[in-house]
């Protein structure tokens, strides 16, 4: 076990997702956990994630001093670097500016952290404050063109600080690095696996629920479908499955999850037309937030009269995400989006929750999907945001709007397939800005809507980059589009990352 505590940061859950990745259980635990709960779990490792505070600020979040004593190999990254800084004697400051992005790191090769790592690798940084003197007794093992403390350790008493973020992608050798933390540092062995995963999660579910009833929300993602074949497996008939339909769907959506749920696999599986509900509680709201949450609520009030329907119904399983949790706002975190299968949750809700994944990354739930036998076309199903295509249309929400982008969205998935992108861009879609704008079309000028492209590479959404779509593909979309659908005239596309944007508009 590898305990992570966590302090807030946003790429906190992916840290733990590196680790499994090492096949390397782990835990992410808030940072006030107590000294007796640390010796209890008795952890190979600890990591401390990164956080927006300062160490010297007088909130900060602080965790027992004890534990730099425990004798268990610590591994701070980014503010939890600074902390064991701060709380061991050295010096955090803050930088006169930001450092950002990607850069170059100068490392020592004799740290156990970088064996086998080019000395200039490149690293993911993304911080203010700085280390600016190690602790006595540390030696200082890498180095930026800003930072004079990039890496810090102390080897004989296991402690290890990072001012970067090798849990992020853009850290060229992070996993490596992660690895070497585990392996050569913590004495891991590596035994964690999908397979043990699924056992231990049907058994789990078998023995939660007995013979009682499962309702699932089915939104046909890859989430909610990996879910719901996996608790078919533990309570077979038990699990009723439905399918709302909120009219915030792409195109032709509905009818292709209908035959592969009811047909293909033949789960009890329900479809709730329910277009005009949402459509009119929706109707004049143009706040994002107040958008999802009108959304995640009458999904919930949907599921409640199914289940009033189908008589007792005591479970709700839903496809919730690590990273859906910590984004919705953990103590720590601060609140980037309400996600809909979160932070939209009524109060009164009268289901208990089955999460099956919450504690797994996107390409985890991948992993199992396949290991269920579940074919391709789903597992490999781009993510698309349980509210739909409301979070596409900014601002108010019409039929128009949503038929212009759905028709939009469709043409731009086609030229993707149709370019053998379909794998390698994590998501690819149109969105409606609102904006109008001049143009000409056969000698009349015209007054309509701009089209966003968004298309973005990426592993599990935390960070994303643009893709580099070829001109050529992105010139037949935009021909297409303009041609095709009715009341378009520009098409833009969106060249920022993740972070600063988010992949939604909304
Ligand atoms: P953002 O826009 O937050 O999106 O960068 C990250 C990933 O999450 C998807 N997304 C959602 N998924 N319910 C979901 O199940 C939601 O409310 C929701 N909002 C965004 C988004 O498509 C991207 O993959």
């Amino acid at each position: 076990l590898i305990l992570i505590l966590d302090f807030g940061g946003q790429y906190n859950q992916l840290i733990a997702r590196r680790v499994r990745e090492c096949n390397v259980y782990c835990e992410v635990v808030p940072y006030k956990v107590s000294l007796e709960e640390i010796k209890e779990k008795n952890p190979k490792g600890i990591i401390f994630t990164g956080g927006p505070a300062s160490v010297y600020g007088e909130k900060s979040p602080k965790c027992d001093e004890g534990i730099f004593a425990l004798g268990i190999p610590v591994l701070g990254i980014c503010y939890g670097g600074q902390l064991m800084a701060e709380t061991l004697g050295g010096k955090v400051k803050a930088a006169e500016k930001r450092e950002y992005g990607k850069t170059a790191l100068n490392l020592n090769k004799d740290s156990a952290l970088f064996k086998d790592i080019a000395q200039n690798s490149i690293c993911w940084m993304s911080h203010t404050d700085f280390i600016e003197r190690a602790p006595e007794n540390f030696i200082i093992t890498a180095t930026t063109a800003d930072c004079p403390v990039a890496a810090m350790e102390n080897p004989e008493k296991k402690l290890y600080a990072v001012q970067f973020h090798p849990e992020v992608e853009h850290t060229a050798s992070g996993k490596e690095m992660i690895k070497n933390f585990l392996y050569e540092v913590c004495d891991c062995e590596g035994t964690w696996t999908t397979e043990n995963y699924i056992e231990e999660e049907i058994e789990a579910v078998k023995s939660m629920v007995g013979d009682k009833k499962v309702l699932c929300a089915l939104s046909g993602g890859v989430d909610s479908s990996v879910a719901a074949v996996l608790i078919h497996k533990a309570i077979g008939d038990n699990l009723t499955c439905v399918f709302v339909d909120h009219g915030l769907l792409r195109k032709e959506e509905g009818d292709q999850v209908e035959e592969i749920f009811k047909n293909k696999f033949k789960m009890n599986f329900i479809r709730v037309n329910a277009k005009e509900r949402f459509l009119g509680k929706l109707a004049g709201v143009s706040d994002p937030e107040r958008k999802r949450k009108i959304i995640g609520e009458e999904f919930i009030r949907l599921f409640e009269e199914e289940a009033r329907k189908l008589g007792e119904i005591d479970y709700l399983v839903q496809g919730t995400l690590y990273p859906d949790i910590i984004e919705s706002g953990t103590e720590t975190a601060s609140v980037i989006k309400s996600h809909h299968n979160v932070g939209g949750l009524p109060e009164d809700m009268q289901f208990e929750l089955i999460e099956p994944f919450k504690y797994l990354f996107k390409d985890e739930v991948r992993a199992v999907g396949t290991q269920l036998g579940l074919p391709e076309e789903v597992v490999w199903r781009q993510p698309f945001p349980g509210p739909g295509l409301a979070v596409r249309v900014l601002g108010e929400i019409t039929e128009e709007k949503l038929h212009i982008v759905r028709e939009a969205d469709a043409i731009v998935r086609e030229e993707i397939k149709k370019a053998g992108l379909d794998r390698e861009i994590w998501q690819y879609f149109a969105v409606l800005p609102g904006i109008m704008s001049v143009g000409v079309m056969g000698d009349e000028r015209t007054y309509a809507h701009t089209i966003g492209i968004r298309a973005i590479t990426s592993s599990d959404a935390m960070t994303a980059d643009w893709a580099r779509i070829p001109f050529d593909v992105l010139e037949r979309m935009s021909n297409r589009i303009v041609n095709e659908v009715q009341g378009v005239n520009r098409i833009v596309y969106d060249i920022t990352s993740k972070p600063p944007s988010t992949v939604e508009w909304e």
